[in-house]
């Protein structure tokens, strides 16, 4: 049988990661939105591509979370996104009490879940829904760090002319302007990075995907990206239901890993049916714990203003 997968949030980012997941056949998904009719009327829509697409999993929309019980995944992707001109930190107030809002009924309706936050400013966000939910730290995990490594990967691959899939990135850290890019630890055919470009390209690299979120809301001016963040969400979303145990990069609430303690950052995740199965702690030179460390250190600034 189907997993059962309910995203909350019928926008663009909610609805593209819902095509996704049934396209691919792991698991029925049940789309959840405030606005009445706009998560029936998507669902519909993606539900009449299965005869084309040829893919036999279900989607229905709703506005009632009844109809999300017995999740096994619950992908928030509620809220607003941030306009040009904005940081996803300004994002802060107004997401945190439509996430903490959705969060109460997510876990009335599916208490053995497992949450995949979305919303920004997605370190803080993944930090409400842990409080929130009051799950333990294994059964949240927040998406950030496959789309930004994934944005890395791509101008790498252009600049290199070679295969997205001959690189291995690790984008780290927070997702936001202190994310945290170690090209070390980037490979290209398990070359480092480092050997391959010189230090100027590789700097002009890194800046473009610290920047990369801001470089599409400044193109498309009325919204944010969502393609590449749904393939994000889907491929996570995969290893759980499918216990594929994926290393991935992904944000997660540390106790003492890395030297960081309350405070939620993008670290590799082992991702099976369990959740975060385990926190793998890379190698790391002291000037790059350090990074990763001032990186938490941030977000804990904008965990304080949770007041949770
Ligand atoms: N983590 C990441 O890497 C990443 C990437 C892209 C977008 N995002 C974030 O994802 C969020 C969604 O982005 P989007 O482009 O899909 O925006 P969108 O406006 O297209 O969709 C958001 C949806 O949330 C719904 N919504 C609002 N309040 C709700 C509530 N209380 N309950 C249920 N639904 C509610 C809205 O009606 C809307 O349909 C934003 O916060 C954005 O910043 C994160």
């Amino acid at each position: 049988m189907p997993a059962k997968i309910s995203i909350i949030g019928a926008g663009n980012v909610g609805a593209t990661s819902a095509q996704r997941i049934v396209e691919r056949g792991y698991a029925d998904v049940v789309l959840v939105d405030i606005v009445e009719g706009l998560p029936q009327g998507k669902a519909l829509d993606i539900l009449q591509s299965a005869p084309v697409i040829n893919f036999k999993t279900a989607i229905t929309g709703t506005n009632d979370y009844k109809d999300t019980a017995g999740s096994g995944v619950v992908i928030i992707t509620a809220g607003l996104f941030r306009k040009p001109g904005m940081t996803r930190d300004q994002l802060l107030a107004a997401n945190a009490e439509i996430v903490s809002g959705v969060i109460g009924k997510v876990v009335k309706y599916s208490p053995e879940c497992i949450i995949l936050m979305v919303s920004n400013p997605l370190d803080a966000m993944t930090y409400l829904a842990v409080k929130a939910s009051r799950f333990p730290r294994k059964r949240v995990v927040g998406m950030s760090g496959v789309l930004d490594s994934a944005r890395l990967s791509t101008f790498i691959a252009s600049e290199l002319k070679v295969s997205p899939k001959d690189i291995s990135a690790w984008v780290l850290g927070a997702h936001g302007l202190n994310m945290v890019v170690i090209p070390r630890l980037t490979t290209v055919r398990g070359k480092p990075l480092t050997e391959l470009l010189s230090k100027e390209t590789i700097d002009k690299l890194v800046e473009r995907t610290i920047h990369g979120g801001r470089e599409i809301v400044d193109l498309l001016k009325m919204g944010s990206a969502f393609y590449a963040p749904s393939a994000g969400i889907a491929r996570m979303a995969e290893s759980i239901v499918l216990d594929k145990k994926e290393t991935l990069p992904c944000a997660a609430l540390l106790d003492g890993e890395y030297g960081i303690k309350d405070s939620v950052i993008g670290v590799p995740v082992k991702l099976g049916r369990g959740g975060i199965e385990e926190i793998v702690e890379f190698e790391l030179s002291a000037a790059e714990k350090q990074l990763l460390y001032d990186s938490a250190e941030g977000i804990k600034e904008l965990i304080k203003q949770l007041g949770v």
